[in-house]
């Protein structure tokens, strides 16, 4: 198995072990990031890394390493791979102090970090060719989803509902309005516009979402509204597809038991998940 990068030192993974009092592990205390590789070569690395940035400042844990070492290990872990398309996970958690105590330790213990690598499956001919189903399910979340904490019960729950609907994604409702994917972000087109939630404390600034609504902006002809979607003109909308940096653009054909729109694949899914693809195929850092 390739080694991992874990505080510090490259390792086994059956050698990155982390204390019982670890405060990821007894309290969900740290955040994570996932950040794809397509062909070896590593696509949004900044934003993601800026994500992670943030995530651990709103946090109070101090970033463990340099924008120059992330990249290094990051780039290590690419290079190493057996797979050349390839989804880099990254944790950090506020350590393990010897006590047990819900208050951040005090001085503060060295952060566990844990970096690791594998293989990112393309999407199935059937998916690209049919599309899947997505179920709705009552968001259970927190407050401030804008941070990728590694505290993930109710998007677990949601996806493990919608594997038992024979469904691959769950979309998350708060107060009537339909806001992302249990590990994704949520577009529709709905009267010829392009919505998707706006940025804000219910949802994953996902980079997927950022980067295909600036790419939509930028070609101009498709009209994106970063708004709320309301739960029911969910089901007014012609095409749905949910957005990740592991299955990119995810098209949804059926919502619970109703086809989106004529239940098939939709021109402006076509048209975006190709430009996304050439995009990804573009050289960048
Ligand atoms: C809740 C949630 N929303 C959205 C996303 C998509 O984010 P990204 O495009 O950065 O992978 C994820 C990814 O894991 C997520 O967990």
């Amino acid at each position: 198995m390739q080694a991992v990068y874990f505080n510090g030192r490259w390792v086994a993974p059956e050698q990155a072990r982390i204390s019982a009092f670890d405060r990821g592990f007894l309290f969900g205390d740290g955040v994570y990031e996932v950040i794809p590789a397509f062909k070896r070569r590593l696509f949004g690395a900044e934003a993601h890394l800026n994500r992670l940035t943030r995530s651990l400042e709103q946090i109070d844990i101090q970033d463990p390493l340099t924008r120059v070492q992330w990249l290094d290990v990051i780039n290590r872990l690419v290079s190493d791979c057996p797979s050349v398309d390839v989804s880099i996970y990254i944790q950090v958690t506020r350590g393990a102090p010897a006590k047990r105590d819900h208050a951040y330790p005090d001085p503060p213990v060295p952060p566990t970090v844990l970096a690791s690598a594998s293989a990112i499956s393309p999407l199935s001919a059937k998916i690209r060719t049919h599309g899947a189903k997505a179920i709705t399910v009552p968001d259970l979340r927190w407050g401030r989803c804008d941070i990728k904490s590694v505290n993930l019960l109710p998007n677990i729950m949601a996806r493990q509902q919608a594997v038992a609907a024979g469904a691959v994604e769950a979309i998350m409702v708060r107060e009537g309005i339909a806001l992302e994917g249990a590990a994704s972000n949520l577009f529709a087109v709905i009267d010829d516009d392009l919505l998707t939630a706006p940025l804000g404390p219910h949802i994953l600034g996902g980079v997927t979402r950022n980067r295909l609504a600036d790419m939509v902006k930028d070609q101009g002809h498709i009209p994106l509204l970063e708004s709320p979607i309301p739960f029911d003109r969910l089901f007014d909308a012609t095409e749905v597809f949910m957005t990740s940096s592991t299955r990119d653009l995810l098209p949804i054909t059926r919502i619970n038991e109703h086809p989106v729109g004529t239940g098939r694949i939709g021109p402006v899914w076509t048209e975006l998940s190709q430009a996304f693809t050439k995009l990804k195929q573009q050289r960048e850092t």
